[in-house]
């Protein structure tokens, strides 16, 4: 008898030109960040999001390190990011020795909460405590973060806003001030992430999308070792080598092509996911806010042990025990030993997320018949039970 085939969380979608491009690579010996496929991945993706510059890199986190490094945030320096998101949203922050006040969530989009930030620097101007340098909102699991009060706050204070948008790639605003505007488009520098688990991959890799022509600069410098032009091995600052290869670069600009058709394939699947589980007592969509063009990245429920019967655990282990893939939400960074000591703002909603949410088998190459395997198996304790 034949093995029930597995179906994992979200993997990635490699079709199009990304093999004739690496052949490319192979055929002219362009291997390493220099060739013509980073130029090209930069332009397409900054046309793609509606940025005036793109700087490709190494990785998400490096993209983010860079950044932070622009903007000169330092040791004494504090920086706000959301307490719901994957560490590495946080590490560059401590990199340069600066602190990271870990913001909890908003319910009804799971990102930073505004109104808890504003309450905070309000507070602080009142009794003439310091300010954060820079706040970063993170788009969590591909829904943008509501940055209106925030734009206004940080241009009212001489706030730099950062955005962390390395799991919504394609996430845009449908109305309010920055409608049609792409998510990482609208704080001073975003960044992305190109790693294996996201909507396009370079197998690791990272964008910094900015419209300042010398922070673009200056990124490009600071990931190829701040070496200056010339033949001689002279660098005038300490920079990093966190450029993207040339390899890496030509699959991005394959994965760009098709990024149209991924979206269109998440969006399909919650919506999929939408129609089987509305209604269903005890088991909440994830957030798609009418202002909103969220990517479903990865598509993520929250349930309720007492209505639906099955706690998170319990219902990640049945899904396991069908070979169906699933994972918590982010722990919320607070929660763990690295940032148990980081100072705090806001109360427990990113850890009740945590303790109720699941992400579910996205993969833009998820067939209907496997999804509906998936449904089945979360539904199914419930009509047994009828
Ligand atoms: C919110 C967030 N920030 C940063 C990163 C870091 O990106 P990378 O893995 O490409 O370094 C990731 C994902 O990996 C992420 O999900």
């Amino acid at each position: 008898m034949s093995e029930t085939p597995p179906i994992p969380l979200c993997e990635p979608y490699l079709r199009g030109n990304a093999g004739a491009y690496l052949g490319e690579c192979l055929a002219t010996n362009y291997v390493s960040s220099i060739g013509p496929f980073v130029e090209r991945f930069e332009r397409e993706f900054a046309a793609h999001v509606g940025a005036r510059f793109a700087v490709a890199c190494a990785s998400g986190t490096a993209a983010l390190h860079t950044a932070f490094r622009l903007l000169g945030i330092e040791k004494g320096d504090e920086v706000f990011v959301s307490t719901l998101t994957f560490i590495a949203s946080a590490n560059p922050v401590l990199y340069e020795g600066a602190t990271p006040v870990l913001v909890d969530s908003e319910m009804s989009s799971w990102n930073m909460d505004a109104g808890r930030v504003i309450e905070e620097i309000e507070a602080r101007i009142r009794s003439r405590r310091k300010l954060p340098k820079a706040i970063e909102p993170v788009h969590v699991l591909g829904h943008p973060a509501a940055l209106d009060r925030l734009v206004e706050l940080c241009d009212r204070h001489g706030i730099v806003l950062i955005e962390d948008a390395a799991e919504a790639l394609g996430a845009r605003y449908r109305e309010g001030p920055f409608r049609g505007r792409h998510v990482g488009t609208v704080g001073r520098l975003g960044c992305f992430s190109f790693n294996g688990n996201k909507i396009i991959t370079t197998g690791g890799g990272g964008m910094i999308a900015t419209d300042d022509e010398s922070l673009a600069r200056r990124a490009r410098h600071l990931t190829t070792q701040a070496k200056l032009p010339g033949v001689e091995y002279d660098h005038d600052e300490v920079g990093y080598n966190y450029r993207l290869s040339n390899l890496a670069a030509a699959v991005g600009v394959a994965q760009l092509e098709i990024l149209p058709e991924c979206l269109a394939r998440k969006r399909e699947i919650a919506a999929r996911y939408q129609k089987a589980f509305s209604g269903v007592e005890g088991l909440s969509l994830p957030p798609a806010c009418s202002w909103a063009d969220p990517t479903f990245w990865l598509y993520s429920v929250l349930i309720d042990p007492d209505t639906f019967g099955l706690d998170r655990t319990a219902l990640f282990e049945r899904l396991r025990a069908q070979r169906i893939q699933s994972r918590p939400l982010w722990k919320p960074l607070h929660t763990m030993a690295v940032y148990r000591d980081s100072p705090r703002l806001g109360g427990a909603v990113a850890e009740g997320l945590f303790a109720r949410g699941l992400s579910l088998p996205c993969s833009v190459g998820l067939t209907d018949l496997d999804q509906d395997r998936v449904i089945d198996a979360v539904l199914s304790h419930r009509q047994r039970g009828r």
